[in-house]
Parts: C-alpha cells; sequence; structure tokens
C-alpha cells in the first residue's frame, strides 16, 4: 500500500533562483544525516526536493523546518521503504505527479544491522542489508528511469562506502554492499545501462 505523502507549504524564499533552480531531486534516506544534508543543500541551490525513508512524522519534521528557514526550493515528503520496489514506484511516481520529473536521485538510505565478523553473520540481516543498500538503490534508479530519466535525462548519484574499495574489519557485508558504484548506474559505459 503506498505510503502517505505530504508537501510542506512553500517557504517565503526567492523562489527560482539558485544554480539548482528548475530541477527536481528526490533523496531517499533523508529523514536525518547525510540525506538530509544533501536535500536542503539541494533545496537551498533552488531545487523542489522530495525526501523520503519510513518515517512520516521525520520526514515531515524535515520539510516543515526547511519551509521555516524559507529556503528558495520547496521540500516536499513521501514515506516509503527503500528496500520495497512498490514503495520505490509510488514514490517516484508521486515525485513526478507533483514536480514533473526527477532530474536528480539520490540513492542514500542504507542499513547496518550488523557488526562484527562474517563468521557470525545470520542470514536474515545478510538479506536486510542487501535488499537495502544493493537492491534498493538498483529499483529506485530503474524506477526513475522508467517513469522520468529515459524521456527527460538526468542524474543518479549513489551514496556508497569505502568499504565497498577496500577491507574494514567488522563491517565486511556491509560495505560491499553499501557500495553500488560497481554496478550499472554508476558506470553506464562500462555496464550497458543506458546513458542516454
Ligand atoms: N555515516 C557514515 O560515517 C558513513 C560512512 C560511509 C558511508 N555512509 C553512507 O552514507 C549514507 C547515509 O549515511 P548516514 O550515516 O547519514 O545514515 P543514517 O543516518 O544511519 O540513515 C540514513 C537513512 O537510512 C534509512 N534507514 C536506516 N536504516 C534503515 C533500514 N533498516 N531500512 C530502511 N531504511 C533505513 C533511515 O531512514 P528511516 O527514517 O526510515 O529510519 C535514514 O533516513 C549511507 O548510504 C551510508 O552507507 C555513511
Amino acid at each position: 500500500m503506498p505510503s502517505p505523502a505530504g508537501p510542506s507549504p512553500a517557504g517565503p524564499g526567492p523562489a527560482g533562483t539558485g544554480p539548482l533552480s528548475g530541477r527536481n531531486a528526490l533523496v531517499t534516506g533523508a529523514s536525518r544525516g547525510i540525506g538530509r544534508a544533501i536535500a536542503e543543500a539541494f533545496a537551498s541551490a533552488g531545487a523542489q526536493v522530495m525526501i523520503s525513508s519510513r518515517k512520516a512524522d521525520a520526514l515531515r519534521q524535515v520539510a516543515d523546518e526547511a519551509a521555516g528557514r524559507g529556503l528558495p526550493g520547496r521540500i516536499i515528503w513521501q514515506a516509503a521503504h527503500p528496500g520495497r520496489p512498490a514503495d520505490a514506484q509510488a514514490c517516484v511516481a508521486e515525485t513526478v505527479r507533483q514536480l514533473g520529473s526527477v532530474d536528480i536521485l539520490v540513492s542514500n538510505a542504507a542499513t547496518n544491522p550488523y557488526f562484527g565478523d562474517l563468521a557470525g553473520l545470520d542470514t536474515a540481516r545478510a538479506e536486510k542489508t542487501f535488499q537495502v543498500n544493493q537492491l534498493g538503490v538498483l529499483t529506485w534508479a530503474q524506477q526513475a528511469w522508467h517513469a522520468s530519466m529515459r524521456e527527460h535525462g538526468g542524474v543518479i548519484i549513489n551514496v556508497a562506502s569505502i568499504g565497498g574499495f577496500m577491507v574494514e574489519p567488522m563491517i565486511g557485508f556491509y560495505g560491499p554492499c553499501s557500495s553500488p558504484t560497481s554496478w550499472p548506474p554508476g558506470h553506464p559505459s562500462r555496464s550497458g545501462w543506458p546513458s542516454g
């Protein structure tokens, strides 16, 4: 079932100003941390931004605070689990419905439910990590591609962990799962991901 969506009131800032004016962005995992900072930076640069995560209350607060600050770009929100394809599809569709396109997709959401050596990693937590950090990134990119970027173009930014490029003790499964720069959207020319 689609998650609730909510617009924030337009802020009193100078709409249409900034280097990202006219661009529409979608940021996953934007209820806090790096994702929230990216969303606010985009809105400060004039972009219209859809933020998503599982938690509607946290998203609403981010959007309301941004509106209160009068950022040039508007922040809207929709609750969506980053590892569930139906949620990704609904959120991308809502972004296109409200903003018109997805010009920038930031796949930022990630989870790390296990800290320890690989010998002790249980299947359930490995599957959760893979579902959110790898399959989730693929799914959101596919949805953005089909709903908007295939026609309008755009940019996909996958927030990654350096653990995908070097051995990091205790996060040996999270690291590679959280570095999707190694697959299609990260390297379209080498992978066959459509680059138009
Ligand atoms: N922080 C670092 O030191 C660091 C270092 C290297 C790479 N990174 C990467 O940077 C990105 C953001 O990191 P961060 O530290 O800012 O992340 P964070 O604050 O821990 O979480 C970011 C988002 O991920 C979502 N999330 C967390 N656990 C989830 C789960 N089990 N299922 C679904 N969604 C979940 C949260 O959404 P909810 O509102 O739904 O909880 C949250 O909005 C990640 O891709 C991470 O791999 C971070």
